[in-house]
């Protein structure tokens, strides 16, 4: 069975390039998103433990069948030094139920995220979008400035974090990046002129980020920070009167910013915005929220597209997890001396 460590994306990263990576990344998930009906979908499986969740995200088409183990603890960082957010996750052959591979998620976590923003902004923002502002600069915010740099032409970043060591970090980590570096040192600051807003905070509770009088008629609010019940970044008047987009109905109405307007809510899925079903630009339509929480199919297109460039590439190790035997009905013999 194929494994995929950390160093095995950065292998996959530096051969193709990040740009090549983050435009193929995109191509699946839209790819994928557009055979919406060939998946088996259910809403993510969530255990809510002491200041923190861990979730099990399962889905399916006719070929392969993926999961994620993913967790949600904000506090981490501050009191254990570990990340908000960690996963593993593992892909498998639908029709004998074989592994394929198992693999290290919290990067692809990040680069699926990123992706997934870029690619409902390409539908969703101005398409002369030049201002990015990004509130929360932890372990998802250079990720989401990349993504959408290879598909916007950006000429500033509006950045803002609680903490500011998080904002020096991500001011250095893209330095090299020919874009406007401007730290502010609010939210309402942080959003004035933005064309793009990500906010990518992470807190266990209801959090007021962004409130209605901050924003301006057409921009593009990618909220990702909001992904649990009890937890989220935008006022319940923002959402209410903005265009929501959302990835699955059914599981986002269990953590997205909508959880604030109740049961009989409804707006599009992500996968209608893409084949066109319904048509919305904020230049057209007014401001759009983009209620991410993370959807399993993201996964499931990052691992078959990292399964693929793994293979390709020929890197990753195979590790004896599944046995490989000549009498697969004598499990016994491999105990045996
Ligand atoms: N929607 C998705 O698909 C998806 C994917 C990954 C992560 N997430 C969520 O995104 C959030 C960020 O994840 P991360 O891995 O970057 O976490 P992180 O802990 O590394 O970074 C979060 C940052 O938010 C900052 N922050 C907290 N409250 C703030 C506030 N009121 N104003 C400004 N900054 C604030 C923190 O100081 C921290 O630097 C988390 O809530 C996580 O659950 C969502």
């Amino acid at each position: 069975m194929l494994v995929l460590e950390i160093d095995d994306i950065k292998k996959i990263i530096e051969k193709i390039g990040f740009k090549d990576y983050f435009l193929q990344l995109i191509d699946t998930i839209e790819k994928d998103y557009k055979s919406w009906d060939d998946f088996d979908k259910m809403p993510r499986v969530a255990t809510h433990v002491d200041g923190g969740v861990i979730e099990l995200m399962p889905i399916s088409n006719k070929s392969q069948y993926s999961f994620k183990y993913v967790n949600g603890h904000p506090k981490n960082p501050n009191t254990s030094n570990k990340l908000t957010v960690m996963a593993t996750g593992q892909l498998s052959l639908v029709e004998t139920g074989e592994p394929l591979m198992f693999c290290e998620m919290t990067l692809l976590t990040a680069l699926r995220t990123a992706a997934t923003s870029a690619l409902a902004a390409k539908y969703l923002a101005k398409k002369e979008s030049k201002i990015l502002a990004l509130i929360g600069n932890g372990a998802q915010s250079e990720f989401q400035y990349l993504a959408f740099s290879y598909l916007f032409d950006l000429e500033e970043i509006r950045y803002f974090d609680v903490d500011s060591k998080a904002m020096e970090k991500m001011a250095l980590n893209l330095k090299e990046y020919k874009v406007k570096f401007t730290p502010c040192p609010d939210a309402k600051t942080c959003v004035k002129g933005a064309d793009i807003i990500t906010t990518c905070t992470a807190d266990k509770r209801y959090q007021t980020i962004l409130t209605k009088d901050m924003i301006k008629k057409d921009v593009f609010i990618n909220a990702l920070g909001g992904d649990c019940p009890g937890k989220t970044e935008l006022s319940s008047d923002l959402v209410r009167d903005s265009n929501v987009v959302v990835e699955f109905l059914e599981q986002s109405k269990i953590e997205g910013e909508i959880q604030h307007l109740g049961d009989d809510y409804i707006c599009p899925e992500l996968h209608e915005i893409l084949t066109k079903k319904v048509s919305l630009n904020v230049a057209n339509d007014g401001t759009i929220i983009f209620d991410s929480v993370g959807f399993a199919l993201q996964d499931y297109s990052v691992l078959s597209l990292t399964y693929k460039l793994a293979k390709e590439l020929d890197i990753g190790s195979h590790l004896n997890l599944i046995p490989q035997m000549k009498d697969v009905k004598d499990l016994y013999s491999l105990l045996k001396e």
